[in-house]
């Protein structure tokens, strides 16, 4: 796994020169999952995982790419930008092209990353990979961007290059995440404020169910999802036109306008409608320091996720259902877009060995399989680190 001084000891040896080096940080997202695309709101924090990205220009219209960490490159021209028949390089190539359409002046470019943010663990590496492109690219040619824009580019590559209509959370929280703050984000307004997020006594845990999405799969699947939460939307309209969104929307207007209709837009509707009030309940807890009801808000949060949305799967519901009957966890839930991944779990600090001891355990016997484990603080955004910050 590469750390800032691998990424820029192999940058500076394969190019002889000084790269700028920017720093992209994974995510936890506390509550709001898959409220993004429906416009709704979201709840993240940038974490203390990182992607290291190294680029420097070139003369020619030549890009050079090192995934670092895979020991693979891939080369593309600027004159002749396409997608890449594999899929890493995407996150980058798309970037790049969401520049050029928008006219902006580039050249050539070498890029060495690498970092340890785990993969298809629900920490959202291929956002923090686009989202360090965008950054690097808008410092390195002086584009001009602010940083919300950033943020709309990332996720216009990853639309138009990898096929997945994501919404903004993991491309937004990566470029403003705040040291012991989420980010409370409208994905309508897309403007957000700073939750402090500095529980003393508690600590963020994943649990990483080792269960691995396909991407075709999941794109699949996620983009179905966003398809009968529109349908949904849309039979309302019918009736109430000035819904503009979903959480505009109450859960009886859905009894009566969907769920005769559609079934099944009704219960991803649902779910929408119940995770933007908890959410809304959530932001008060925090504000009370109330991670009790926090905790409880999760599990139901999980539990909207495996019955109404139905992006869980058998792992991630025991780590949770073994996090609830485990004394020191105050709630647990699946992270991300599903189908695998991570369960986030906020645990009393003085009791971290023991909740791990007893889910590793119970994990191994149910699964045979070991359970990788990994903690979580909040930190700050990408940033661009120096060459002092090297030597540190
Ligand atoms: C993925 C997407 C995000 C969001 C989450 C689910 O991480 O990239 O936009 O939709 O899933 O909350």
């Amino acid at each position: 796994m590469g750390n800032l001084q691998s990424i820029a000891d192999a940058y500076r040896k394969k190019y002889n020169s000084e790269p700028l080096i920017v720093r992209s940080p994974g995510r936890v997202n506390l509550i709001g999952e898959h409220t993004d695309y429906n416009l709704g709101s979201v709840l993240p924090g940038a974490i203390d995982k990182y992607i290291y990205f190294a680029v420097g220009t070139r003369t020619d219209d030549d890009i050079n790419i090192d995934a670092a960490d895979y020991s693979d490159q891939f080369t593309a021209s600027l004159t002749k930008l396409e997608p890449a028949w594999k899929l890493w390089p995407n996150y980058i190539l798309g970037v790049i092209s969401e520049f050029q359409k928008a006219g902006k002046y580039l050249s050539g470019m070498n890029i060495v990353f690498g970092g340890d943010i785990p993969l298809s663990a629900g920490m959202s590496s291929s956002a923090a990979i686009s989202s360090a492109t965008a950054f690097a690219l808008n410092k390195v040619f002086n584009s001009g961007y602010s940083k919300v824009e950033l943020a709309r580019i990332a996720v216009a590559a990853e639309h138009n290059y990898l096929g997945v209509k994501c919404g903004i959370m993991d491309q937004y929280v990566n470029l403003f995440g705040k040291e012991s703050h989420l980010v409370r984000l409208d994905c309508r307004t897309e403007q957000h404020e700073y939750i402090p997020f500095n529980a003393g006594n508690i600590r963020i845990v994943l649990f990483d169910s080792g269960v691995r999405h396909n991407l075709v799969k999941l794109t699949a699947a996620f983009n179905a999802l966003r398809t009968q939460c529109q349908t949904g939307l849309e039979l309302v309209k019918k009736h109430v036109p000035d819904v503009a969104a979903l959480p505009d929307i109450t859960e009886s207007m859905l009894m009566q306008f969907v769920k005769p209709v559609d079934e099944l837009a009704y219960k991803r509707c649902l779910y929408i409608v119940q995770e933007e009030n908890r959410l809304k309940s959530i932001c008060a807890d925090l504000k009370k320091e109330d991670f009790v009801s926090v905790g409880q808000r999760m599990f139901e949060n999980h539990y909207g996720l495996r019955d109404l949305y139905e992006v869980s799967c058998n792992e991630c519901d025991f780590l949770v259902d073994t996090a609830r009957q485990t004394h020191g966890v105050l709630g647990s839930r699946m992270m991300g877009a599903g189908f695998g991944g991570c369960t986030i779990n906020l645990v009393y600090s003085d009791m971290i060995e023991d909740v791990i001891d007893k889910l590793k355990t119970a994990y191994k016997s149910n699964f045979n399989k070991d359970l990788k484990v990994y903690m979580a603080s909040i930190g700050n955004g990408t940033e661009v680190v120096t060459a002092e910050s090297l030597v540190q």
